[in-house]
């Protein structure tokens, strides 16, 4: 095989994870790496000099592939789009970058005649996106979900044993899945961006990542969880890429939260750390993809796959437009919440005094929703708390359902009202 020279910028996990891999491949040579600093210990050292100066790799003409595993925003993006300008392809992991700068990226990869290749971006080391844009070309995407963060299916499988939030997360964090700083994962940051990947490549479209709808687990008790199993149902923070929305609605339908998952259901038995996505295309039907999605080896997998991928077409002519999935030039927004229909789980607390089932009853039942289940537990004090079930309901009108019983007097505190799964 023709050798292809690399240049990499970052070496933490992934990036050792890389240089591993690499060292089975001896055609894809790695000439250089930018750090951020020299001083770390570093528990694999790549065999080429490492360096703090990024333009030494995007200003090497003999570089012709750019590794990105450093991840962030800024300055990535930046580095990014003078390494294209510089005509090298790029194969990155950095879906926060594709997500808020996708389109200026492709457009600019496009007018340089290079490739972007992004398949660690999403699901580590699940081949999701070359399943999407390569396996499944035939077909019209018609929705994208599951379960695509291990950090916080981690935290919340651990919690079904009766842990805390903030005990599950301390663990993720001691393990080392969750970051210091868990926002990205436990808010749903890291999701939408995937979903705006995902969009772009099943659509055609990025959605702009800040008109999705976010939801995150950090309102989600063991109460919640144990609640949740009595039922016969998971919690997972699902995210959902849809086209049209599923009640045929215009637009998108591109949203993270927390869901309630039939035990029967293929999501519920994903555990752990792992990822698990259901893809629907017309002709195929449903496919499920079940793997790591995250980790050293496993996002190394998808960052030397596609260098492979890369290195074997390198010499082709115009080989780029081949790999790279047609998306629009302009970002799309998700739609807004409102019109979802799905069933709900609510968990209430309840003064517990003569009438309120029935005034309970009353509000929701003027919000056009309807009880499927209803149980009260623990009545022996001054409060209960009431779990209902409900039929589907538009988000809109359980938003305003949520906001009449808040104001009443009966209400000690909304517990939490969680989405039930329902087919995208
Ligand atoms: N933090 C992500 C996760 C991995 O936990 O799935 C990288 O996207």
């Amino acid at each position: 095989m023709a050798r292809v020279v690399l240049g990499m910028l970052g070496l933490g996990t992934v990036g050792t994870g890389v240089v591993e891999l690499l060292a089975r491949h001896r055609h894809l040579t790695l000439k250089k790496v930018a750090v951020k600093s020299l001083d770390k210990d570093r528990s694999a050292m790549p065999n080429c000099p490492l360096t703090t100066d990024v333009d030494e790799i995007i200003n090497d003409a003999e570089i012709e592939v750019l590794v990105e595993v450093m991840g962030g925003e800024n300055p990535t993006v930046g580095y990014l789009e003078r390494a294209i300008k510089k005509r090298k392809h790029i194969v990155t992991a950095n879906k926060e970058v594709l997500a808020k700068h996708g389109p200026r990226l492709f457009a600019l990869a496009k007018e340089h005649g290079v490739a972007i290749f992004f398949e660690a971006s999403v699901a580590g080391g699940v081949p999701l996106l070359s399943t999407i844009h390569k396996g499944l070309e035939a077909n019209e995407i018609e929705s994208i979900m599951g379960i695509l963060n291990g950090t916080t299916n981690f935290i919340l499988s651990n919690m079904e044993t009766g842990k805390s939030y903030a005990d599950a997360l301390k663990e993720a964090q001691d393990l080392g899945f969750a970051e210091d700083d868990p926002t990205a994962d436990v808010d749903g940051f890291d999701v939408a961006y995937k979903l705006s990947v995902l969009s772009a490549l099943g659509f055609g479209y990025f959605v702009r990542p800040d008109t999705i709808y976010k939801e995150g687990i950090r309102n989600i008790t063991e109460e919640d969880m144990a609640l949740a199993k009595e039922f016969g149902y998971r919690i997972k923070l699902l995210g959902t890429a849809a086209k049209g929305g599923s009640n045929g609605n215009q637009g998108f339908d591109v949203r993270v939260h927390p869901t309630l998952v039939p035990v029967t259901h293929p999501l519920a038995s994903v555990s752990g750390a792992n990822n698990g996505i259901l893809v629907r295309g017309h002709a195929v039907g449903q496919l499920t993809l079940i793997g790591p999605g995250a980790g050293k080896l496993p996002t190394a997998s998808a960052v030397v796959g596609d260098l492979m991928n890369l290195a074997g077409a390198l010499k082709l002519p115009d080989f780029a437009s081949y790999f790279q999935p047609t998306i629009e030039a302009s970002p799309a927004s998700a739609a807004p919440p409102d019109h979802w229909k799905c069933p709900f789980y609510l968990r209430l607390v309840v003064k517990d005094t003569p009438g309120v089932i029935g005034k309970l009853g009353t509000i929701f039942g003027a919000h056009n929703i309807s009880i499927a289940t209803i149980i009260q537990r623990g009545a022996e004090g001054r409060e209960a708390t009431v779990v209902i079930l409900t039929h589907d309901v538009l988000g809109k009108d359980m938003n305003s359902a949520l906001a009449e019983l808040k104001k009443c007097d009966f209400l000690s505190s909304l517990g939490n009202a969680i989405r039930i799964f329902r087919s995208a």
